[in-house]
């Protein structure tokens, strides 16, 4: 079901300070800020040579990322979001495992304009998973 890691998200609690930290003490190239309302978050990417990461910031009040950052005040791992060939068979064939799907169990448009979905981290040893339509 799995293929490559698309990238591996982590909550900040200060975007701006995060980007200017990964350009100019790591190096790294980054993506312009990209607000995403209907997710809760502003995101950018650090683009590196085998994934991405992605960095979030919470936006507006029902942010689903500021329970986390209340927990994790200096920010943290929050996601990895895995690709799939076909979201709507992937979780289908979840569900049929006994697998929570948060949300309503559609798939939503991600950051990158491609269905994505979020499986509930006490399924998967604690750790929140993106699916990722390819
Ligand atoms: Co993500």
């Amino acid at each position: 079901m799995l293929g490559r890691v698309n990238h591996i998200a982590l909550a900040v609690p200060d975007l701006a300070a995060a980007v200017e930290s990964y350009r100019a003490t790591l190096g790294a190239t980054v993506t312009e800020p990209q607000a995403l309302p209907e997710h809760g978050v502003t995101v950018v990417f650090v683009l590196l040579p085998n994934t991405k990461v992605e960095l979030l910031e919470p936006l507006g009040q029902q942010s689903p990322i500021a329970a986390f950052l209340a927990k994790n005040p200096d920010g943290g791992m929050h996601h990895i979001c895995y690709e799939v060939d076909d979201i709507l068979a992937a979780r289908d064939s979840l569900v049929a495992s006994g697998a929570r799907i948060l949300g309503d169990g559609h798939p939503k448009i991600g950051a990158h304009g491609k269905p994505v979905l979020f499986l509930h981290p006490k399924g998967f040893f604690g750790t929140l998973i993106e699916l990722e339509q390819v």
